[in-house]
């Protein structure tokens, strides 16, 4: 779906069959790109006249974004839906949809199970959403809509839509994932990688900094295999938009280890501090056997190779890592080969996941299961492995000063709270008009993901 807001806006009013002020209530799970998605939802929606509601009670409208990377997806959108059985009761005029990896994923089958799905859309359909709205409600009461084909032909031209862009937003940059790792459900869910044009991103960060937004985050599944249409790659955009724009910060996620090279190193590093020192690279696992099994592209050293170049280039640089724990076949060496890595490379953060096989992937097929029972061993050892490194990592923060550009304000406890460069939440007391400023923190207090400090 190719779209301006120009063109939404157009497509939109054609659409305005649909009744004025009415109430959207979207529930969202899963990752950056699907909170992403739910924003988009909200404005399209608001361009038909739907408004936002925070509860799910007060709504006409119900969508779930849901998220089907891990765990009993589908059962989790089952499990919500029956939750709005006695609205659904009390108007049968309330109309529930299914968006994100589970509506790309089961289409169909959603509607067959649950009476109480009025429609399904894909992930690469959200920009259809008020039509499928409109011909949901022209279909009456009982009517079922279902739209999820990838348009793989056509090319990624979506602006970037944010209602009240706040102080860091998120731009999409690519979409999809052509690397088909073999536990990973994203290339059936996301479908195939493609990136938007340079100047398009670079028009989206002019208007975001015009709007006040101060950072961005640049998002996909994979960023740096980003490609645009005249040739540029991942480091040249976020050279370009480092050099040519006035955010203040540029963070970027995810980025895969395999694509990951000096040149993206050096221009973090000559770009410094616009472009925030903080890179989340997943290893996944820290066995190359189960890295090969995983189809990932690296080895374990081929890793900490990446990691050196980085800490020599950066060296105030905060690392974080996904890990997979339990993947078909990991033995307790490849599991302590995992627990080192973590040692060796010192992530301050880490988000660590028990396998768990998903449709269409390849693993689930992996006939050397691991017992769930050894996954939650391994997981509790993982993670008590991590928290010694994550606490000896977060004394150094203790006393440092750091620069905070100020996110929110929280009333009732007159707290501030911001991020530092290395991506740490940091807490500490000051008057409201500073949102939006960055400003130097003293750290009082270093936990390994949040810190409390005084303003300098
Ligand atoms: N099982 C467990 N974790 C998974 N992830 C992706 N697929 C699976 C799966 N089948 C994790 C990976 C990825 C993160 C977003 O989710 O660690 O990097
Ligand atoms: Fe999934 Fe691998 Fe693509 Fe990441 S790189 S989205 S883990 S297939």
């Amino acid at each position: 779906m190719s779209s301006s807001i120009e063109q939404l806006l157009a497509h939109n009013k054609e659409k305005s069959l649909l009744d004025a002020n009415k109430r959207v209530y979207i529930s969202t799970y899963g990752c950056q790109m699907n909170v992403n998605d739910t924003e988009r939802m909200y404005s399209l929606l608001e361009m038909a006249n739907y408004s936002p509601v925070t509860t799910p009670d007060q709504a006409d409208l119900i969508i779930i974004n849901s998220c089907s990377i891990r765990e009993k997806p589908v059962h989790k959108v089952y499990s919500e839906v029956g939750k709005y059985r006695k609205l659904k009761d009390r108007n049968p005029h309330l109309r529930i949809g299914v968006g994100g990896c589970v509506g790309q994923q089961e289409k169909e089958n959603l509607i067959k199970s649950s009476p109480l799905i009025d429609f399904v859309f894909g992930t690469d359909n959200i920009d259809l959403l008020p039509s499928i709205i409109a011909r949901s409600e022209q279909s009456g009461v009982g009517g079922k809509v279902v739209e999820a084909k990838f348009h793989h032909r056509e090319p990624y031209h979506v602006e970037t839509l944010v209602r009240n862009p706040g102080v860091a937003t998120f731009v999409n940059i690519t979409k999809g994932c052509d690397n088909f790792c073999t536990f990973c459900v994203v290339p059936y869910t996301r479908g195939r990688e493609k990136s938007r044009p340079l100047q398009h991103v670079m028009d989206d960060v002019h208007k975001l900094v015009a709007r006040g937004t101060k950072e961005v985050t640049l998002l996909g599944q994979n960023v740096n295999s980003y490609e645009s249409d005249c040739g540029a790659d991942f480091a040249d955009l976020l050279e370009k938009i480092a050099r040519e724009t006035d955010v203040q910060r540029i963070r970027y996620t995810t980025s895969h280890p395999k694509d990951f090279n000096q040149k993206l190193i050096d221009v973090m590093a000559r770009n410094q501090p616009k472009i925030c020192e903080y890179i989340h690279l997943p290893f996944q696992s820290g066995s190359t056997r189960i890295l090969e099994r995983m189809n990932r592209g690296y080895t374990r050293e081929e890793y900490l190779e990446k990691i050196s170049m980085i800490k020599a280039a950066i060296p105030n640089v905060v690392l974080s890592t996904d890990i997979i724990v339990g993947f078909p076949g990991e033995t307790e060496e490849d599991f302590l080969d995992t627990v080192r890595l973590v040692q060796e490379v010192g992530p301050e953060t880490i988000f660590a996941f028990k396998y768990s096989p998903r449709p269409f992937t390849k693993a689930a097929q992996f006939t050397d299961q691991v017992e769930e029972s050894v996954k939650d061993d391994r997981l509790a050892r993982l993670f008590a492995a991590h928290d010694i490194v994550g606490k000896e990592l977060a004394k150094k923060y203790d006393g440092q000063t750091l620069d905070i550009l100020v996110e929110g304000h929280d009333e009732d406890r007159g707290n501030l709270h911001g991020r530092s460069s290395q991506n740490k939440n940091v807490f500490f007391n000051g008057d409201k008009s500073l949102i939006g400023k960055m400003v130097p923190v003293k750290i009082t207090k270093a936990f390994s993901a949040t810190m409390r400090g005084e303003l300098q």
